[in-house]
């Protein structure tokens, strides 16, 4: 492990104390209780591409791929692909720089670290805008459940020469499914990498903020990741990372393979 630099050690002291600043908290949950209400994470765009992210979490994946340096992302829940985009972009900026720092060549036109995703419904209208887009040759799509069989083949083909993967699960919320995409998809994160699991703070919300989804307390992605990490000692939830940005639709939700 690299030593911390004293601005590194001071930043975890601060980061701890908003943690466990209960002011702070209270505001948050406010905050992220009304701007549910507003909609307020569909109103981003990365590189044009609408994004349904809060901005801290897009910061919160740009540390994450600077430090864990993934040759691989796989996503399940496309959308209009601007996490799509934004992850393939981190990427690029990668592939740049290992071209700058030790010469590994770097030809755009023909990327080395990918970005997987795979959504149940890819509307063409968004197909068509994903393909057409600068990043789109290091995006690979499938269209399909993210946990039928057919799918979770083909997601393992396409990850097994990858040495680096980092998987981020943002598709149907509801227990079961992110508990079966978790048993799936936790398996091909690296040593040191992570699965990051949205929509955690369901289980924060008040009861009935989801009136027309299957998904409520009791029933989220947060309640998954604690089933799943009771039989999965080689994750653990980074804390840090949600006690730091406090406004994070993924409380508990960012999860470190050791
Ligand atoms: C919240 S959106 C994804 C947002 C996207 N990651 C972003 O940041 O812009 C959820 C997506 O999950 C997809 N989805 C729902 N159920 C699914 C399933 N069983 N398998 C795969 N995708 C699914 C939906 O079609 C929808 O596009």
């Amino acid at each position: 492990m690299t030593e911390l630099t004293p601005f590194e050690a001071e930043s975890v002291d601060r980061i701890k104390a908003i943690g466990a600043d209960q002011e702070m908290r209270d505001l948050t949950a406010g905050f992220l209780r009304r701007s549910s209400e507003l909609q307020y994470s569909y109103n981003f765009f990365w590189m044009g591409r609408p994004i349904i992210q809060y901005p801290q979490d897009m910061a919160a994946m740009q540390e994450l791929v600077w430090q864990t340096r993934p040759d691989l992302i796989i996503e399940t829940g496309i959308a209009h692909g601007g996490s799509l985009i934004m992850n393939a972009s981190l990427l690029a900026l990668l592939d740049m720089c290992d071209a700058i720092t030790d010469g590994t060549p770097f030809d755009p036109r023909s990327p080395r670290r990918k970005v997987l995703g795979v959504d149940i419904d890819i509307r063409e209208h968004n197909r068509k805008a994903i393909e057409a887009h600068p990043m789109s040759n290091r995006i690979d799509m499938l269209q399909g459940s993210s946990i039928a069989e057919d799918i979770l083949a083909q997601v393992r083909d396409y990850a097994a020469p990858f040495k680096r993967v980092l998987v981020s699960l943002d598709s149907n919320h509801t227990h079961e499914h992110v508990l079966a995409e978790l048993e799936a998809y936790a398996p091909l994160v690296t040593s040191g990498s992570y699965c990051i699991v949205f929509d955690t703070i369901v289980e924060d919300m008040p009861e009935g903020t989801y009136p027309d989804r299957p998904w409520s307390k009791g029933n989220n992605p947060k309640t998954a990741v604690w089933k799943y990490l009771e039989t999965h000692p080689e994750f653990s939830i980074d804390r840090a990372m949600h006690d730091k940005l406090q406004i994070t639709v993924a409380p508990d939700g960012f999860v470190k393979r050791a």
